[in-house]
C-alpha cells in the first residue's frame, strides 16, 4: 500500500487517534484499559501511563447501575457485559482534579477479532458542556452556537492566564452550577445558564492587579475592597455582549449573601437570583475543595461541614441541602 508497513499504518493511525478533538477510550475484555488518547487522559486528571493496564476508573466493585438521572454509570461495562451499542449516552466521568464527575456523552463500540469475537470495548466521551444550545439565541443571530462557546472559554482562559489560583476553577464552578441546576429540577435553560455564570463569574478579576490576586498570604482592608470591586468590572465587560445579558443580574448577586451582609449590593435570601445562590454554593465548594497557596484543600466531609454551618448564613438552605444530597448520590 504506496510502500507503507504494517507498523507505518499503525503509527499512522495512532497519531490520528491523538489529534480527535475528543476523548477516546478502550477496554480489553476484562475491563482493563488498554488505550487512551492524551484528551482523555485530560478529562481524567491523570497521566496515560498511570491508566494503561488499570480497571478503568468507572469500574467499581459495588454501586447501582443507574445513576439518579437514570444514565449508566459504566457504559463501557454496560456494552462489555450487554453488548448493547450506545449512541451518546449522557454519562458521568470522575476526574482526579475535581471533587465531582464532569457531564460526558459517551458512544460505545464493541471491538472484534478476526472471527468476530468480542475482545473490548471503545468509548468517545463528548464534554456535555460543549453541546449545549447557547442561552439568548436569537433566530437573527449570525453568531454560530460554537463560537459563543469560543467565547465563553476565551473568558476562562483570559482569567486563567492572570489568577494562578482560579486557573481551572471557573470550569469547575461551572460544572458543579450546572449539575446542581439539574439535581434541582430547573429547565434545561437555567441548567445552561447556570454552567455560563459559572465559566464567567469571575472574568471582571481581567481588571484587578495581578499581585493582589496572587498574593499568597491574608489581604489587607484596602486589598480586599479592590478585589471586590471585580463584580462590578464583570458587569463591565458582560454589558458589552449582547447575548450575555440576561445572565448579569446572576453575576452581580454571585457574593451577596443569604442573611443579607454579602456585597455590592446586601440582597437578602429570595431577592438573590437563584442561580446566584447556586454559584455561590459551588464557588465555595469548589475553593474548600482545591489546593490554594496558604493551605491545602480541605478534606470533601470538612468541605461539606463548612457548607451546612453557613447555611442560611452565607448560602441558601435548600441549595445547600441539594448540594449535599446530590454530593453524597454521586460519590
Ligand atoms: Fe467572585
Amino acid at each position: 500500500m504506496g510502500g507503507l508497513t504494517d507498523p507505518d499504518i499503525n503509527r499512522m493511525l495512532h497519531q490520528v487517534l491523538e489529534l480527535l478533538p475528543y476523548g477516546v477510550l478502550c477496554l480489553n475484555r476484562e475491563g482493563i484499559t488498554v488505550y487512551l488518547n492524551q484528551v482523555m487522559a485530560r478529562y481524567l486528571g491523570e497521566e496515560k501511563a498511570a491508566l494503561i493496564g488499570r480497571p478503568f476508573p468507572e469500574k467499581r466493585a459495588e454501586g447501582q447501575w443507574l445513576d439518579h438521572k437514570g444514565r449508566p454509570r459504566y457504559p463501557l461495562l454496560f456494552t462489555l457485559q450487554t453488548g448493547k451499542e450506545l449512541t451518546k449516552q449522557p454519562c458521568l466521568v470522575s476526574s482526579q482534579n475535581s471533587s465531582l464527575p464532569r457531564s460526558f456523552t459517551v458512544t460505545t463500540h464493541l471491538l472484534r477479532d478476526e472471527e468476530n469475537k468480542i475482545i473490548g470495548v471503545c468509548g468517545f466521551y463528548h464534554p456535555a458542556a460543549q453541546q449545549w444550545k447557547l442561552v439568548g439565541e436569537r433566530e437573527s443571530s449570525t453568531i454560530a452556537p460554537s463560537e459563543h462557546v469560543e467565547t465563553v472559554f476565551a473568558f476562562a482562559e483570559a482569567i486563567g492566564a492572570r489568577d494562578y489560583y482560579t486557573m481551572g476553577h471557573s470550569e469547575k464552578v461551572a460544572e458543579y452550577a450546572r449539575m446542581l441546576a439539574e439535581y434541582m429540577g430547573l429547565d434545561e435553560k437555567m441548567v445552561e445558564m447556570a454552567y455560563l455564570c459559572g465559566i464567567v463569574h469571575d472574568v471582571g478579576k481581567i481588571g484587578i492587579p495581578e499581585d493582589i490576586l496572587n498574593k499568597p498570604g491574608r489581604l489587607t482592608e484596602e486589598e480586599y475592597e479592590i478585589i471586590k470591586k471585580h463584580v462590578e468590572k464583570g458587569i463591565d465587560i458582560l454589558a458589552c455582549i449582547s447575548w450575555l445579558e440576561e445572565i448579569i443580574p446572576v453575576i452581580r448577586a454571585h457574593h451577596e449573601r443569604y442573611d443579607g451582609t454579602g456585597y455590592p449590593e446586601q440582597l437578602q435570601g429570595e431577592e438573590i437570583p437563584l442561580l446566584g445562590r447556586i454559584i455561590a454554593v459551588a464557588d465555595a465548594f469548589d475553593a474548600m475543595t482545591s489546593n490554594r497557596s496558604y493551605r491545602r484543600a480541605l478534606p470533601l466531609e470538612v468541605a461539606v461541614e463548612e457548607l451546612e454551618k453557613n447555611a442560611g448564613r452565607q448560602f441558601d438552605p435548600a441549595v445547600v441541602r441539594a448540594f449535599i444530597q446530590m454530593l453524597r448520590e454521586l460519590s
